[in-house]
């Protein structure tokens, strides 16, 4: 049997791809398709994969040059063919850490506050709760095209400041030396020119505007953007393995299990991207 595409599973994307190992060398062909399918769905999933990290590494390449994971943690953690995101402290242990302000439990696109941040992310679902620990989209495609044209005139040309921890506040932000950047807040997108927000978690405020003007525009359209009816929520099975396009998709991870019990552990790869225009 061969790479099969499946129906688009929600008005925000997102497509399934089975009859294919990735643990196998990618052909040409099958390359494309999923190239294709992922420009017009934004995330994909493939069920029931069986990856190393290797493996997972030699995939991921596929797309294009690989991040190293920057942040902190162990060395297991930060691991540069396939890192390791999980619930666990450096014991092994469970743990709540879902009300911190840098946490992936709030609306956000990885690393924005890179000046050239990843084109896309994937996560393979090595260890899940009994239930829950989903993982939501929110597709800004849809997000900005949904805008008033009035919005759409103002917020034209804007660019937002990005600083690491900027939601946590300056005690956050002085935990890294990540200097603050700035992204225009309406990106086009390189594949197909459609434009999309670009906000979320560790955007600040708006450059040349007063910060607490451009923090409540960004919390205001992040609020739109979020809306039940452009987001799609992942219910992760083991062994999926979910790409997912950084430069129209927001996400966030939903705390919606018992993490001080039970272990979620995901390998993630990131691929690099281009500056966003
Ligand atoms: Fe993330």
């Amino acid at each position: 049997m061969g790479l099969v595409v499946g129906p688009r599973l929600s008005a925000a994307g997102g497509v399934v791809i089975s009859g294919i190992d990735l643990a196998e060398h990618l052909v040409p062909e099958a390359r494309a398709r999923i190239i294709e399918a992922f420009r017009d769905h934004h995330f994909v999933v493939f069920p029931g994969q069986a990856l190393t990290r290797e493996r997972q590494y030699q995939y991921a390449r596929n797309f294009g040059e690989i991040e190293p994971h920057g942040g902190g943690g162990s060395p297991d953690k930060r691991y540069a063919v396939a890192h390791v995101i999980s619930n666990l402290d450096k014991d092994g242990n469970p743990v709540d850490r879902s009300s911190s302000p840098v946490s992936n439990y709030r609306w956000h696109t990885d690393k924005s506050y890179h000046p050239v941040p990843p084109l896309l992310t994937m996560l393979h679902a090595v260890e899940l709760p009994p239930s829950g620990g989903d993982t939501e989209f929110a597709n800004t495609l849809m997000g900005y095209a949904a805008l008033p044209e009035e919005t759409k005139r103002r917020i034209a040309g804007l660019r937002v400041v990005f600083c690491w921890g900027a939601s946590g506040g300056k005690s956050i932000m002085a935990m890294r030396e990540d200097p603050p950047i700035d992204h225009p807040l309406v990106r086009t997108h390189p594949d197909t020119g459609n434009k999309a927000l670009y906000l979320g978690n560790h955007a600040w405020h708006i450059r040349g505007m007063p910060e607490s003007e451009g923090a409540a525009l960004l919390e205001e359209l992040l609020e739109h953007a979020t809306q039940r009816q452009f987001v799609y929520a992942h219910r992760w099975r083991k062994g999926d393995l979910v790409m997912w396009d950084n430069r129209c998709l927001l996400h966030r991870a939903v705390a919606n299990y018992d993490m001080g019990k039970y272990r979620r552990v995901m390998h993630r790869s990131v691929v690099r991207g281009t500056v966003p225009f």
